[in-house]
């Protein structure tokens, strides 16, 4: 089988915001208290975060971090984490159903985040709390001193304003598995009532309002015209979430199911300009995909965790190597809609579905979606090309003409580099790749790498990493053009310079 594309420096979509790399850690599980967090590990530094995860999370580059929930920040009394340790409350944590000891908190999270190397998207809680709340946190966190909250946070031994640029306004509130879900326009008001101080307390930061909790919410559509047409004034992003999974054991119509991401995101842009035209504005607003993943390994596991417990294993999604690939296709959809994606979060980072895991007291190690996640966010900065591909086709159960070829291209201007990303979506057969590169003279192949696996269920482990990638693809240079066998059921990065 073959597939051909044509490559163009000029066709471009735009220059891709590196927080379309970004990640999430909610208070959840094991996510922080087990898995960033594990004083007395031999690998924790003197502050009790674990340093062989952090390093892990620099492999990855991650330039942003959503920060503490989810839907643990609906029910979450940010001042509960701030202070001396020893006076901070235990709660019942009612999103999870877990104990929430309060160990670590806004600032433990910055300090952690700045060593990590990324920024925090932090979120404000919508459900339980409100308008004061919001911008006291705001106060609390970006202002210098002199007031009431700036100066509490000097006194925890916080000097400097941590300075949090993007801010999350709730979570999820369409949901009615949400603490204080809200209709439409009871969100839309809240949320442009807390935009508004928020904003006044500190101009400079940006705000996500939230969207839909998943494509199939009834409430889809109407939700993103209603908080827009309340807050689109007052806010730069809506938010997008979607997991996906493979539950009928169906390989490729799981590995179409980033059409539907496709969809998803081009239909958010409509109604989002819809609203602007309803308004007449000349305000762009952007997309934040700030959850999305595979999530279905764990789900019958975690109704028998016992409630109210510290930090259980929940979501521990074990990743295959055929979630690997539905992965490398969620993150080329992005890459396509980089004009209006400008915020993404692979969610989760740590043990809760996650692409990286912690033994306790033990190693930390890599699962198979890490992969992909990393070459994007690696080798995926630049501008976003659009590239002409002819691919063959094919039908599964829910989506037809899907293409065998899912591709986009990066061009890096500044290092000179060009960046194919490729998932091969055949089962039987390789696919060639026949690809021309016009006006990219004198760039040579650096290297072709492959995450390819014979079993499609196939998982990582503490003990041995099974799915990993090589770099023994035979992508080569002839007459101009690029040429590549991509093997069945693959992920590619063919990386040029
Ligand atoms: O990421 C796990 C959960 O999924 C988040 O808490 C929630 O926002 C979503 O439903």
């Amino acid at each position: 089988k073959k597939a051909k594309m044509i490559l163009e420096k000029d066709f471009k979509i735009a220059e891709i915001d590196n927080r379309i790399y970004g990640s999430f850690i909610e208070h959840l599980g094991r996510a922080v208290y087990g898995g960033i967090y594990e004083p007395g590990h031999p690998d924790a530094d003197e502050k009790g975060f674990r340093k062989d995860v952090t390093g892990l999370i620099k492999e990855l580059q991650v330039p942003l971090i959503r920060y503490p929930g989810g839907n643990f920040v609906s029910g979450y009394n940010w001042e509960d984490g701030v202070g001396p340790v020893e006076s901070r409350p235990r709660r019942l944590e009612l999103a999870w159903r877990t104990t929430e000891p309060n160990v670590v908190g806004t600032n433990e999270f910055m300090e952690w985040a700045k060593q990590a190397g990324a920024e925090v998207n932090m979120a404000v809680n919508l459900g339980t709390r409100g308008i004061d709340a919001a911008r006291n946190l705001v106060e609390y966190c970006n202002h210098d001193s002199g007031s009431y909250y700036s100066d509490l946070r000097i006194s925890h031994g916080y000097r400097e304003p941590h300075k949090i640029k993007t801010w999350c306004l709730g979570n999820e509130m369409d949901g009615p598995w949400q603490i204080g879900h809200k209709t439409a326009a009871e969100y839309g008001r809240i949320a442009q009532e807390a935009a508004k101080v928020m904003k006044w307390v500190d101009p400079d930061i940006e705000l996500v309002a939230c969207g839909s909790s998943n494509r199939s919410m009834p409430t889809f559509a109407e939700w993103e015209a209603t908080v827009l047409d309340h807050t689109y004034d007052h806010v730069e992003y809506i938010s997008l979430h979607q997991y996906y999974g493979n539950h009928s054991n169906d390989i490729s119509n799981y590995l179409a199911l980033s059409l539907e991401m496709d969809d998803f995101i081009s239909s958010v842009v409509s109604i989002a300009d819809y609203i602007k035209a309803k308004k007449r504005s000349k305000k762009k607003i952007h997309l934040s995909f700030d959850e999305w993943n595979v999530w279905y390994h764990s789900r019958e596991a975690d109704k028998l965790i016992e409630p109210w417990t510290v930090a259980p294993p929940q979501l521990e999604d074990i990743y295959n190597f055929e979630d690997a690939l539905l992965v490398g296709c969620m993150l080329i959809t992005m890459l396509k809609h980089a004009d209006r994606v400008k915020i993404a979060c692979l969610a989760q980072l740590v043990n809760v579905i996650a692409p990286i895991m912690t033994e306790e007291n033990g190693p930390a190690w890599k699962q198979t979606i890490f992969y992909p996640y990393m070459h994007a966010s690696v080798y995926g900065r630049g501008v976003a090309l659009n590239p002409i591909i002819s691919s063959p086709k094919y039908d599964s159960k829910d989506f037809t003409d899907v293409p065998t070829l899912e591709s986009t291209a990066v061009y890096n201007e500044e290092n000179e580099e060009l960046t194919i990303f490729a998932v091969n979506r055949d089962l039987q057969d390789g696919l060639l790749l026949e690809c021309d590169i016009r006006n990219f003279e004198g760039y040579k192949v650096v290297e072709h790498i492959v995450l390819e696996n014979d079993d499609i269920k196939q998982t990582n482990s503490a003990k041995t990493e099974a799915v990993k990638p090589h770099t023994n693809g035979d992508a080569s240079l002839r007459d101009g053009a690029l040429y590549a066998m991509l093997p069945k059921l693959s992920w590619n990065v063919i990386r040029l310079a």
